[in-house]
């Protein structure tokens, strides 16, 4: 037996799995965990960070591990930035880690000693951190203090979205005490204590479904005012993680997924039966389990990782567009890019891709959405990425008030042009509510402007869409999808 591999392998894809419609079918490996380590922390693309007695691990998708020489001793928290590097607070200070070491990284001392990060502390803005002192936020290379109870700060903790501290909305969220508190960056007045955490399992933020956290083997999501909870006949869920708008969920050693079209779906993976302590999914697709001494990769064929680009991630001003794009070469198939709606070249083989744009980013939030068109899956992935520079402040709304609505504007176009193949119950993706339709929404556009949909067979049942309200549907989707 190869040394810490438990199982390796791969199932059949089954039809159905107690009272789940469908069931996917994934990747799965595990290693073993000396005793004293744990998992510390999980990029958005999927390399793993554990550490131990013996220091700190950067474990790969495949299993692959680097020891890496850290100066530090012991690491108090650890954001997974991306494939390269992690930030991390030990021994007081501030560090940024990668397989080839850590370097410290200095804060001026009026902050405090550092106890929590979150984000890229070396860019000019965007990047928080959790001092004895205060909550603070590097914006234009200073460092603005919160105000915030300073009783909390001891148990203050910021739930990362995907490793960055906010989303394109600039919406953070923030454990502290026995509540959920959330802050809109860049104005401290808009901070307010959300909900109440009590008896609760805080499982972390999402774009597309909110807050999630579990409460006695129930799955809840904070919609903004309540907790709502989640449906799932399958039992008692244990653990749970949560990424890109996909929710995962652990009962008795089984895992189950729960798409974007709020379906949920059963893993098919070989698994060990035994209890999963711990699930980390991450943005790209897959999840690291623990489950005793154990360290489990899992991954679904779907899988879709990105270099060059991370969700949420700033670049440098007047940075060039440089992506590459890796999948699982069994699923064949092509892969189509676009960038804020326009097409991207796409050159390589099935599996590995490079993705050709503009020379240069414009300043502004930018929009990378793949879709995998293969004989087994379609796939797709979108990613928001930030470029500073110019006059654009990441803070600020999209200029105006948004003009079109779902409710008001798209669900009319929906029910007369869509509906007939993609509600509930009829044969295509569901796209009936707001959720289902806007997690799709700039595939639907990218599928209604290019004339693919409504299917132009079919105009007699579900006519295609007039010039304006193609346009509506564009400006709905780039004001950012309102209800
Ligand atoms: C006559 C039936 C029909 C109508 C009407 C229709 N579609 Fe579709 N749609 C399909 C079929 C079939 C597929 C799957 C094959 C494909 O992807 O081309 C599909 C796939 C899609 C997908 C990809 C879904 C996925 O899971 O990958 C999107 C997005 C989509 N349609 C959007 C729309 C929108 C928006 C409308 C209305 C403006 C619409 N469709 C109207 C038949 C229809």
């Amino acid at each position: 037996m190869v040394l810490g591999l438990l199982g390796c392998g791969e199932s059949q894809l089954s039809d159905s799995y107690a009272g789940v419609a469908t069931s996917v079918t994934a990747d799965a490996h595990c290693q073993l965990l000396a005793e004293s380590e744990a998992l510390v922390g999980v990029s958005p693309e999927g390399e793993a960070w554990v550490e131990g007695d013996d220091g700190v691990r950067h474990v790969l998708p495949d299993g692959s591990s680097t020891a890496v020489d850290a100066s530090f001793t012991r690491a108090d928290s650890l954001v997974a930035w991306d494939a390269a590097a992690a930030f991390v607070v030990g021994d007081n200070s501030l560090w940024s880690a990668s397989v080839e070491g850590a370097e410290p990284l200095t804060l001026p001392p009026e902050l405090g000693k550092p106890r929590f990060v979150c984000g890229d502390p070396e860019r000019a803005s965007g990047a928080f951190v959790i001092t004895t002192r205060g909550l603070f936020e590097r914006h234009d290379d200073l460092w603005l203090r919160w105000s915030f109870p300073v009783e909390l700060l001891e148990s203050m903790k910021i739930q990362d979205l995907e490793g960055a501290c906010a989303g394109q909305d600039s919406l953070m969220y923030l454990e502290a005490g026995e509540s959920l508190w959330e802050v809109r960056s860049g104005d401290i007045a808009s901070l307010r204590e959300a909900a109440d955490l009590g008896g609760m399992i805080a499982v972390g933020p999402d774009i597309r479904v909110g807050f999630i956290a579990l409460r006695d083997g129930e799955l809840l999501r904070f919609d903004g005012s309540d907790w709502v909870s989640i449906p799932f006949d399958e039992g008692s869920v244990s653990v749970a993680g949560v990424a890109d708008g996909v929710l995962w969920a652990a009962v008795d050693g089984l895992i189950y997924r729960r798409n974007r079209f709020d379906e949920w779906e059963y893993l098919d993976a070989p698994m060990l039966p035994s209890v999963i302590e711990e699930i980390r999914s991450y943005a790209a697709g897959g999840a690291w389990l623990v489950r005793e001494n154990q360290l489990c990769h899992v991954e679904p064929h779907g899988t879709l990782r990105v270099r060059g680009v991370r969700p949420y991630g700033r670049l440098a001003e007047g940075s060039r567009f440089s992506v590459a794009v890796s999948g699982d070469p069994a699923m064949g198939g092509s892969l189509s890019a676009r960038l804020d709606g326009q097409g991207v070249g796409v050159s390589g083989a099935a599996g590995a891709w490079s993705l050709s744009g503009p020379e240069t980013l414009s300043p502004g939030w930018h929009t990378l959405s793949l879709v995998l068109d293969s004989p087994v899956d379609s796939v797709q992935r979108t990613l928001e990425f930030w470029v500073e520079g110019g006059e654009t402040d990441e803070h600020s709304p999209p200029p105006g008030e948004p003009t079109v609505f779902w409710e008001a504007d798209i669900a009319p176009i929906y029910e007369r042009s869509c509906a007939p193949c993609h509600a509930e119950g009829a044969n295509q993706t569901f796209m009936g509510s707001f959720e289902a339709f806007s997690a799709l929404g700039a595939l639907a556009l990218e599928r209604v402007s290019s004339g693919e949909m409504p299917p132009p067979g079919a105009s007699a049942s579900a006519p295609p869409l007039s010039a304006e309200e193609l346009q509506l549907l564009q400006t709905w989707v780039q004001e950012g999808m309102n209800p």
